[in-house]
């Protein structure tokens, strides 16, 4: 391994730290004592009961009876890997971000998953994918939480549990495992149209990917970038993977689900082993940073809207490439934690709602997931920047905090004063203007269109993909038990595209429903695609 890469200590940076795990060549208990009989409990003579002296049974038996941990409450069943990130600098006029600075090498860790199975389910299920990404900056952990689907079901993050009870098996007979083919998901998505455009692209062959290494990954919310001067842009990052884009067909992803659950895991480690290394370019749409925070009629605070790449094109960054396998499951992509809030300066959030709640969700989950609040200390989760924080104590703690102040400044811990405001290295939110309004539960107008942008993506399909769509709606919608949720779900299609509509109709043997919107055709003008050229450094 090249220094890139993950060391098992967490000690990137040479500070001297005791390896836990196994070293000598004995067995032992916990406490370092050398055992000579691991196979037999200490007994009353050989035929007579257990005696409760016997530390190294208890020991053993109670380790293992605390083994597992909650499994995470979504994205349970994931794979990950370690690589390196190069920046190529043509972002350096937009952030201050160090890592995307040419050349600049940052270790890093992504962890792929499914959203809704279990940590046992099969991997090919059409679901929505995970693509966190992990960077060890030298700026501290910038975290990219992405998805391998632009757009998300719902807008506002208090929604998040409903979207999930909905997704996950039913209370009552806990099915199904990991797919969407039930009455309370299309009870839902139905209900909440804002999820129609999600579900259009679980419903493609995005949902079924052929392989981690060949799916896209995306920010999804809107980011804002904040350069040396402090001026700042509007981003969506991109993962663009350097194998293209593939998919299962239905019938080999069910079947593989069968022979091989583990298809994707075992696809990206034994790929990684064989040194054919996935890489993924890493790019950005740029807008720029108005007080209307739209672009051509697009709200870029709404994240069930994407901004066709004809409006603005992608431009790369910088290139990941994974070039190790964990050497621990359980260690790293087990307790790895990401969070949308791990920043460095350079990159700030938006007021889109998902995300604001997406910024208390993750460390709230993971305090009950891992055990209390020191997990950042995992060495999967360390950053590898130096720390020098002010948090003492709590479950778990494995630091020995020296001084006796912890707070700054202090008069007894001889220095280390702070003042506010003197480090220019430091992270500092960008003071954007807060839109002037009364508290309201409400959502703008902008956020009202659920159709446009479904129909923009059944309209850039093949005939081939139409089919493939039309398939899984008749096939999913036919599992339902609830005939008024297919009706429900018909009307849906029908504020789409008549004919999407009519084929899984005819599917399911139900009639043909009028649409409730006019369908106007979404589709950029070629004069407005000339609008892609905006990126300020062309
Ligand atoms: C986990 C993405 C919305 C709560 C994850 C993971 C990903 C992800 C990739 C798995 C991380 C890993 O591999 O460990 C997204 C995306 C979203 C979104 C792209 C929308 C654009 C939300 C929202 C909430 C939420 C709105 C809650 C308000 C969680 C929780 C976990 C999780 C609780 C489990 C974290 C853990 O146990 O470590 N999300 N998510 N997510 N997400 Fe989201």
């Amino acid at each position: 391994r090249g220094p890139d890469t993950y060391s098992p200590t967490g000690t990137p940076t040479g500070a001297p730290q005791q390896d836990v795990a196994q070293s000598g060549d004995r067995l032992t208990t916990a406490q370092g004592a050398r055992l000579h009989d691991t196979d037999h409990s200490l007994k009353a003579g050989p035929r007579g009961p257990v005696l409760l002296q016997d530390h190294h049974l208890r020991e053993k038996i109670t380790h293992f009876d605390h083994e597992r941990i909650p499994e995470r409450v979504v994205h349970a069943r994931g794979a990950a890997a370690h690589g390196v990130f190069v920046g190529y600098g043509a972002a350096e006029g937009i952030t201050r971000a160090a890592f995307l600075a040419k050349d600049v090498r940052t270790p890093v860790f992504v962890r792929f998953s499914t959203v809704l199975g279990s940590r046992g389910s099969a991997d090919t299920v059409r679901d929505t994918r995970g693509f966190a990404t992990k960077f060890y900056t030298s700026e501290g952990v910038f975290d990219l939480v992405g998805n391998n689907i632009p757009v998300f079901f719902i807008q506002d993050a208090i929604k998040f549990p409903d979207v999930i009870h909905a997704g996950k098996p039913h209370p009552d007979r806990e099915i199904p495992q990991a797919q969407s083919a039930h009455d309370t998901f299309w009870d839902f998505v139905t209900l909440h149209t804002e999820a129609t455009h999600h579900t259009l692209w679980n419903m493609s062959d995005r949902g079924i990917p052929r392989s981690y290494r060949m799916m896209e990954g995306f920010g999804v919310h809107t980011f804002r970038l904040v350069n040396a001067e402090g001026a700042t842009t509007l981003v969506k990052f991109h993962w663009k993977p350097k194998l293209g884009v593939h998919s299962l067909v239905w019938e080999e992803a069910q079947i593989t689900a069968g022979t091989d659950p583990d298809f994707h895991r075992r696809d990206l480690a034994d790929a990684i082993e064989s040194g054919a290394f996935p890489e993924w370019e890493l790019g950005v749409q740029t807008f720029p940073d108005t007080e209307e925070q739209m672009f051509e009629g697009i709200d870029l605070l709404d994240p069930t809207k994407i901004v066709p790449e004809e409006l603005a094109p992608v431009h790369p960054v910088g290139m990941l490439t994974l070039n190790a396998n964990p050497s621990n499951y359980f260690a790293e992509t087990e307790q790895v934690a990401f969070h949308v809030g791990h920043l460095v300066p350079g990159i700030d959030v938006t007021n889109d709602p998902l995300l604001q709640g997406r910024l208390f969700s993750y460390v709230d989950t993971q305090i009950t997931r891992l055990g209390g609040p020191n997990f950042g200390q995992l060495p999967i989760n360390r950053t590898h920047a130096p720390v020098n924080d002010m948090l003492r104590d709590g479950m778990h703690q494995t630091a020995v905090h020296s001084g006796v102040a912890p707070y700054r400044p202090n008069s007894l811990d001889g220095g280390c004063p702070f003042m506010a405001g003197a480090d220019t290295g430091a992270y500092i939110e960008v003071p954007a203007e807060v839109p002037a309004g009364r508290k309201v539960r409400d959502a703008a107008a902008s956020f009202d269109d659920h159709f446009s942008q479904p129909r923009l993506f059944w309209l850039s399909m093949t005939p081939t993909e139409r089919e493939h769509i039309i398939a899984a709606y008749t096939f999913e919608l036919g599992k339902c038990y609830e005939q008024a949720v297919k009706e429900r779900a018909l009307k849906v299609l029908a504020n789409i595209d008549g004919g999407l509509c009519a084929q899984v109709a005819t599917g399911l043997g139900l009639p043909v429903p009028e649409p409730e919107t006019a369908l106007t055709d979404p589709r950029p003008s070629p004069a407005l695609s000339q609008l892609g050229r905006r990126w300020p450094l062309d």
